[in-house]
């Protein structure tokens, strides 16, 4: 069968490239305004940064690592939305607690409650040359994103912050200068590849969720990149063809650290080098760039 594909263009509100058919501006524009509860909880990334690693492992903190009750037709992101998605807004709303919500809005859209310390964010920063491969192999595969003609041209396109979730810089570092005002965790995907069980022992502190060493551990093993590669609600390997053309891709691609050397050339890495260096300069967090 022939899949339709779509492909819809960046649309900017406020300096922000949203997904036609996918955002709606006026929605996202109210999410500043949202009243928030101290239950809450936000998972915020720059695309490719760890989300759906960080959706299956809040789910299963509050299942206390039981994985069957978990377990559903739907995808997670049924359990633990995108905020910014069109009609989400007001599904919040209402919605009982806890409220459990990923975004990768620029901090100027996200509810200013939060700087007041309503509710918990659990930012996941990631090297931003791995997002970048990572990022490129999702758009050969996301319908509702424009298909890159090569590497050089996806490079091109996310230096210039011409993708949805805008600058990397900006982002990592507009969030990361506002966490002392909010209940954040700042954690890294690195942090998470190398030692997965303190990151969600750190989590289910910010949770309050007192968990046994069984159960932490339970959490950890459902979580694995082999583990959640299985988990078809996990890894959106059912999400409809007209969403991800899934002989394209899928998102439980690599999950390494380092794959940017398979991609970057010389002149790109250096590149990337001096804008890291330049945009970067005052960042106090070190990233690890390869194993
Ligand atoms: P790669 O494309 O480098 O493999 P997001 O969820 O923000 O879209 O990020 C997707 C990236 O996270 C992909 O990176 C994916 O493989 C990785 N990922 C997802 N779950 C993971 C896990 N359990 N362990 C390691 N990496 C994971």
């Amino acid at each position: 069968d022939e899949v339709q594909t779509q492909t819809h263009d960046l649309v900017l509100h406020r300096g922000f490239g949203l997904i036609s058919g996918i955002h709606d501006p006026e929605d996202v524009e109210q999410i500043y305004d949202l009243e928030v509860r101290d239950s809450d909880v936000f998972v915020v990334t720059y695309p490719k940064s760890g989300t759906i690693w960080m959706q299956q492992i809040l789910l299963l903190i509050e299942a206390k690592g039981d994985l069957t009750a978990i377990s559903q037709e739907g995808n997670n992101s049924d359990l633990v939305p995108w905020i910014e998605l069109k009609g989400n807004r007001e599904a919040f709303i209402v919605a009982p607690s806890p409220r459990l919500r990923v975004s990768h809005l620029q901090y100027k859209f996200m509810p200013a409650a939060l700087s007041r310390r309503k509710g918990k964010v659990i930012y996941v920063a990631r090297n931003p040359k791995d997002v970048l491969v990572s990022y490129f192999h999702f758009h050969n595969f996301a319908n509702m994103l424009e298909t890159p003609k090569d590497f050089d041209d996806f490079f091109e396109k996310f230096m210039a912050a011409r993708v949805f979730g805008g600058s990397w810089f900006e982002h990592v570092k507009t969030w990361y200068s506002h966490s002392d005002d909010m209940n954040m965790l700042f954690i890294t995907y690195e942090e998470m590849i190398q030692d997965l069980p303190s990151v969600v022992k750190r989590i289910s502190g910010l949770l309050g969720k007192d968990l046994t060493e069984e159960q932490l551990a339970d959490v950890v093993k459902h979580s694995t990149f082999k583990n959640m590669k299985k988990i078809p609600q996990a890894s959106y390997e059912q999400v409809s063809d007209d969403l991800l053309n899934h002989s394209q891709g899928r998102f439980m691609r690599k999950g390494t650290i380092g794959d940017w050397k398979n991609h970057f050339t010389v002149a790109q890495s250096e590149r990337f080098d001096e804008a890291f260096h330049r945009e970067m300069q005052d960042f106090p967090l070190s990233f690890i760039w390869d194993l």
